[in-house]
């Protein structure tokens, strides 16, 4: 299952949820998975942020932001700092849930806290790829 097929089921904030559909990334990354990597450790590496085509008009309506993301390099992939980057988070909830293929949240729930210091973030939920299809009980768990 992948991050759209997780926002997709439980359409619980599509606007923020489904960032990839709504928030694309210009630059498009190399289909290879190899070369995927590649480009993304680059980019971590420079401390690019990538623009987006769109962005959300405002957030002021949430309080609580899901925000879902594929562990990229231990991390969160770079579109989402300048996703983060973009908003006022201020008492603002942010509950991380990171897909991965062993790296857990890695070091993302500290990276969001130092990126929106004035946002109150969640205990993660970490989500192994390989199992995102029998993850029903444990998104309930955190989502309902
Ligand atoms: C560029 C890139 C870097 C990745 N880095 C990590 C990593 O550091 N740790 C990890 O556990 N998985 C890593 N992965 C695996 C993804 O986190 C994992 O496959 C995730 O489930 C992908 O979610 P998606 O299908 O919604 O994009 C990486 C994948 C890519 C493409």
């Amino acid at each position: 299952m992948t991050i759209k097929q997780v926002s997709e089921k439980y359409s619980i904030s599509p606007d923020t949820l489904r960032y990839y559909e709504k928030v694309g990334i210009i630059r498009p990354y190399s289909r290879n998975y190899y070369k995927c990597c590649d480009e993304a450790k680059a980019e971590q590496q420079n401390k690019e942020l990538p623009e987006l085509k769109n962005y959300l008009p405002n957030i002021d309506q949430y309080n609580k932001i899901i925000l879902v993301y594929p562990c990229w390099w231990g991390t969160m992939p770079q579109a989402v700092f300048t996703f983060l980057n973009h908003y006022n988070f201020a008492g603002k909830e942010i509950m991380p849930i990171c897909t991965h293929e062993g790296s857990g949240m890695g070091r993302s729930e500290r990276d969001i806290a130092l990126t929106c210091p004035t946002a109150k973030v969640l205990k993660g939920l970490a989500i192994w790829g390989l199992s995102a299809n029998n993850c029903d009980a444990e998104l309930e768990n955190v989502l309902l």
